[in-house]
C-alpha cells in the first residue's frame, strides 16, 4: 500500500467518516443501565450493518444472557497471518450530565475534537478499524492478510459473556494476534504501545442498622451510624504511607525488576503535565513509587461512589439505615480478582463493628494482563505507527483494564496488541468524553497499514 495514496484518501473522506461515526455515537449505548437494553441490540446491528457496508462478510449477532456479540470475518489470504480485532460498542453512563458542554449523545466538533460518550472509550477506536478495512480495500482491492472481528457491548461492566464465548468459540476466532484499539497513547502525537493493563476487583461494601432512617434527636449517639460506620471503614483500608491495609493483598505482586522501572523513569513525565491531564491538586499515593509506577505497577484500592442518608437540597436529621461504598481496586499481574475479593471480604468481617450488619456484595471483575514486545506482530505495529507518526512508538503499561485480554492470550493462545488511539486527558467515563482527531484519522492510517506490514512477517 503507497503511504501517500493512503494518507490522502483518507484524509479526503473526513466528513463522511464523522458523519458514519456520528451515527454510532448517537447510540445510548449504556450497558451499566438496564433501561437501555433495546439500545445495544440497535448499536449491534447498526454495526454489523456497517461492518457489512465496508465488505466484512459472515457478520452475524451473537445472542447471550446479556448483550449481542457482533462477529464478522474476511478469509481471503490463504497462507498469510489472520488478525482478530476487538472492541467494544458499550459505554459508560453519562452522569453528571449538567457537566457536558453538549449533550453526550449528540456528536460535536470542538476545535480539534470530537465530542461524544463513546466518542475515545471505544466506538470511535472501533471504527478506526472499519474504516482501515474500507480504506484498504477501495484502494487495492486485495487484502494481504485475514481479518477477523469481534465487538462486544459489556466491556464497562466486565465482559462477563464474552469470556465463556471465546472458550466456547475458540475456532471461529482463532487468529495469529489480536489486535485491540482500546488504551491511550502516551500524549498528543506521542505513537505507543502498550504492553500491560490492570485487573480489576469491584464490590459494594454496605452497612446497615435500623430498618428506616431514625431521628437523630431520639437515637443519634445511642445506636450506630452506618454513614459513620462506613467512613470509618473505608479509612481503615489505607495506611499513612498509602498502602492498602487488607492482610496478604500484595503477597502475589509480582515485583518489577529495576531495569524496567529504569525504563518507566526514562520516559517524558512532569508533575506539571500530569496535573494539566488531570486536573488534580497535587500527585499523590503509594510512598516510594513515581506517579506512572503507581498508575501501572501498583495495585489500588478506591472508593467510586458512596451514598446513603439525606443527599438532597437543606439540611435533614437523620441517623441513616444503611450505607454503601462502591469500591474497586485495581490489580497488577499475578494477583487474582477472586482471591482478592476475598481477602477485602474477610478483612471487613474481621473490623466491622458488632453494632451494625455488614455485606460485601461482589460486582464483576477481570485480570491483569503482560503481552508481548518482542513479538514480530508487535514490530509490524511498530513500523506502521513510525511511518504515520514520523516516529518511533513509546511502550508503555496502562493503569486501565480490559478483563479479556488474558482471556485472548490463553484460550487462543495468541498474543494481544494494544495499539490505541486516545488519549489520557479525553475524560473517558467522565463528562465531555473526546476524541483528538488527528488521532483518528492516523489510527485509521497506523491500522491499513498494519496489513501489509504483518503480511510481510
Ligand atoms: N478503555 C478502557 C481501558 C483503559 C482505560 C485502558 C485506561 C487504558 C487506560 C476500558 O473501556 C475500560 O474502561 N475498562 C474498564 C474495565 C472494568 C470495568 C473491568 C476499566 O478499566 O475501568
Ligand atoms: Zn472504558
Amino acid at each position: 500500500m503507497d503511504y501517500s495514496k493512503l494518507s490522502l484518501h483518507v484524509e479526503s473522506r473526513r466528513d463522511a467518516f464523522l458523519e458514519e461515526l456520528g451515527s454510532i455515537l448517537r447510540i445510548q449505548s449504556i450497558s451499566a443501565d438496564p433501561s437501555k437494553k433495546g439500545e445495544m441490540v440497535r448499536c449491534a446491528e447498526t454495526i454489523s450493518e456497517m461492518m457489512r457496508s465496508v465488505g466484512i462478510e459472515n457478520v452475524k449477532l451473537f445472542e447471550t444472557d446479556g448483550n449481542p456479540l457482533v462477529y464478522g470475518d474476511h478469509i481471503h489470504a490463504a497462507g498469510k497471518p489472520t488478525v482478530l480485532i476487538y472492541g467494544h460498542y458499550d459505554v459508560q453512563p453519562v452522569d453528571p450530565l449538567s457537566e457536558w458542554e453538549t449533550p453526550p449523545f449528540e456528536p460535536t466538533v470542538r476545535g480539534d475534537d470530537l465530542y461524544a460518550r463513546g466518542s475515545t472509550d471505544d466506538k470511535g477506536q472501533l471504527f478506526i478499524h472499519l474504516k482501515a478495512f474500507e480504506s484498504y480495500k477501495q484502494l487495492s482491492e486485495d487484502l494481504p492478510i485475514n481479518l477477523k472481528y469481534i465487538f462486544e457491548g459489556e466491556e464497562e461492566i466486565g465482559s462477563i459473556h464474552l469470556e465463556p464465548f471465546i472458550r466456547s468459540h475458540r475456532d471461529l476466532l482463532k487468529a495469529d494476534v489480536v489486535v485491540i484499539s482500546d488504551t491511550a497513547m502516551y500524549g498528543r502525537d506521542m505513537p505507543t504501545i502498550c504492553y500491560a493493563l490492570r485487573g480489576m476487583a469491584y464490590l459494594e461494601l454496605t452497612v446497615e442498622n435500623a430498618p428506616i432512617d431514625l431521628h437523630s434527636g431520639s437515637f443519634g449517639g445511642a445506636v450506630a451510624n452506618p454513614a459513620n460506620v462506613l467512613a470509618d471503614l473505608i479509612a481503615r483500608l489505607h495506611d499513612e504511607r498509602g498502602r492498602v491495609t487488607i492482610p496478604h493483598f500484595y503477597d502475589d505482586v509480582l515485583e518489577v525488576p529495576a531495569e524496567e522501572r529504569a525504563e518507566i523513569a526514562r520516559l517524558p513525565y512532569s508533575d506539571e503535565e500530569f496535573l494539566r491531564q488531570s486536573g488534580a491538586v497535587a500527585p499523590y499515593g503509594e510512598s516510594g513509587y513515581s506517579s506512572n509506577e503507581r498508575l501501572w505497577i501498583r495495585p489500588t484500592l478506591d472508593v467510586n461512589g458512596i451514598y446513603g442518608g439525606f443527599t438532597g437540597e437543606g439540611a435533614k436529621t437523620i441517623i441513616p439505615a444503611r450505607a454503601t461504598a462502591k469500591i474497586s481496586m485495581r490489580l497488577v499481574p499475578n494477583q487474582s480478582s477472586e482471591k482478592i475479593l476475598d481477602l477485602f471480604a474477610a478483612y471487613i468481617r474481621q473490623i466491622a463493628p458488632p453494632t451494625v450488619k455488614t455485606t460485601v456484595k461482589k460486582m464483576h471483575s477481570g485480570e491483569p494482563a503482560l503481552t508481548p514486545i518482542d513479538h514480530p506482530a508487535v514490530r509490524a505495529a511498530s513500523e506502521s505507527l513510525e511511518t504515520v507518526f514520523g516516529k518511533k512508538p513509546f511502550f508503555i503499561r496502562e493503569g486501565g483494564s480490559i478483563p479479556e485480554v488474558l482471556t485472548f492470550q490463553e484460550a487462543l493462545g495468541a498474543p494481544v496488541i494494544l495499539l490505541g488511539f486516545g488519549l489520557p486527558d479525553e475524560n473517558s467515563h467522565a463528562p465531555n468524553e473526546h476524541l483528538y482527531l488527528r488521532h483518528f484519522f492516523d489510527g485509521i492510517k497506523t491500522a491499513a497499514l498494519l496489513y501489509d506490514k504483518l503480511a510481510r512477517k
